[in-house]
């Protein structure tokens, strides 16, 4: 079993394929960007994210042992649900609040060296198909197989849109538009681990792709990989 890594730009569709494809050939999903995610949603639980977006640095570095993050096959999607110490919180991570906070956490060197440890961990045996920013170039830059995503800003903002809508939340479309620019901005230039194509990552631009064609390309991928390997 290989270790397959998609990284990519926000709201690009990665994790649609990166589950779908772990569904398919039998391997376990890492949501690595809802780690980020429920740390975030922590961080504003218990009040260490001021209205200005300052953020409390010294009381979450001291709490990060108390963020248990885990994930749990939901029977009804067939896909796993996100819990944050024990509570699902599948849809609360998935705000336009969270998502406006998180990136600026996940510049925090010890909040991503506390998940990278556990994303290490949960893929130490393989078979795993894990998605994010720094997968392929430093949680796991051995991976046999990686996947570097992107698309044109609107199209990515569209489809972030239809997502929450369709979850009942009513987004503004710019806002969804500036913050995932802004993501992508924060992500790219923080000092560690930023958001990079990892130098042996082949290149998908999913801009005018359905999800059925990118499912075609990323399981042609791993086909290709599994007979590099065999
Ligand atoms: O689904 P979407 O592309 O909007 O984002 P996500 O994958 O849920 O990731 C949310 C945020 O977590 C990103 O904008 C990054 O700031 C951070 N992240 C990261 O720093 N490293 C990862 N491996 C995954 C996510």
């Amino acid at each position: 079993m290989i270790t397959i890594a998609i990284d990519g730009h926000s709201s690009c569709g990665k994790s649609t394929m990166a589950k779908d494809l772990a569904r398919s050939i039998g391997y376990i999903y890492i949501d690595s960007g809802a780690m980020y995610r429920c740390c975030t949603l922590y961080a504003l639980d218990n009040g260490l994210i001021a209205p200005d977006g300052t953020i409390d640095t010294a009381t979450l570095e001291q709490r990060m042992p108390e963020i248990h993050v885990s994930f749990s096959l939901n029977a009804a999607t067939g896909r796993p649900d996100t819990y944050l110490n024990g509570e699902c919180v599948e849809e609360r991570i998935r705000t336009m609040e969270v998502s406006s906070h998180v990136s600026p956490i996940a510049a925090l060197p010890f909040v991503r060296a506390a998940m990278t440890a556990q994303q290490q961990q949960m893929g130490r045996q393989g078979g795993i198909v894990m998605d994010g920013r720094d997968i392929g170039t430093a949680v796991f830059p051995d991976a046999e197989l990686k996947i570097f995503v992107t698309a044109s800003d609107e199209i990515r903002a569209q489809r972030r849109y239809d997502e929450l809508q369709s979850k009942g939340q009513h987004p503004d479309f710019n806002e969804v538009l500036e913050n995932l620019r802004e993501r992508d901005r924060i992500d790219s230039t923080r000092a560690v681990a930023p958001l990079r194509q990892a130098e042996d990552a082949v290149v998908l631009d999913n801009s005018h792709l359905t999800i059925a064609q990118q499912n075609q390309w990323l399981l042609d991928r791993y086909h290709e990989c599994i007979e590099r390997h065999s």
